[in-house]
């Protein structure tokens, strides 16, 4: 028997976020916004119920959420273009190596293209071999190289 994957949920509206905020704010925590947890989950409140904004929950039989995922699309006001980035992708400590995040990716992914964007982006720590291979098993390609110099 083909094993089931979890029940990925599309978090609607205030009442949604609330019960998705225990596992967004670990996500948070422990993600590349942690000195901002707060602005950033302000940037969610305010950017849930738009086009570009995605807010997605991984069920599992039990009550507890096993992963979140929270996408966002940014303009490029030069370029012209919008893009959405994934911005914080989680799964419980307890619950990975268990396809919990291929499968929030799958959705997002299904998401975007029903809402009509051509692209889906992330942005990955410079040379994360582990999540690198995870991103491009999945077809996702390597664009650009991000060079920053601290002032
Ligand atoms: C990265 C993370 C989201 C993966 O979640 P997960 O549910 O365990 O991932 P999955 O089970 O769906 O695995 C997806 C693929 O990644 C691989 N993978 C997962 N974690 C891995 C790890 N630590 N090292 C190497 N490969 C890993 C899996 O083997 C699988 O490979 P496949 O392409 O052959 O199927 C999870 O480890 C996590 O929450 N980490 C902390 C937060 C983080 O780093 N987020 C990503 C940046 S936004």
């Amino acid at each position: 028997m083909a094993l089931k994957g979890p029940e990925i949920v599309e978090v609607q509206g205030s009442d949604g976020l609330e019960g998705a905020l225990p596992l967004l704010r670990r996500a948070l925590a422990e993600g590349p916004a942690r000195e901002r947890v707060g602005a950033a989950e302000r940037f969610v409140r305010e950017s849930l119920g738009g086009r570009g904004a995605l807010l997605l929950l991984a069920r599992g039989p039990g009550p507890v959420d096993l992963g979140v995922l929270f996408a966002a699309a940014s303009g490029n006001p030069f370029l012209g273009t919008s893009v959405p980035l994934v911005y914080a992708l989680f799964v419980r400590p307890e619950n990975r190596r268990a396809g919990v995040a291929a499968a929030l990716l799958a959705r997002a992914e299904k998401v975007y293209r029903a809402r009509g964007y051509g692209e889906l982006a992330a942005e990955v720590p410079y040379q994360d071999d582990a999540l690198i291979s995870m991103g491009e098993r999945r077809g996702y390609v390597r664009e650009r190289e991000w060079m920053a110099k601290d002032l």
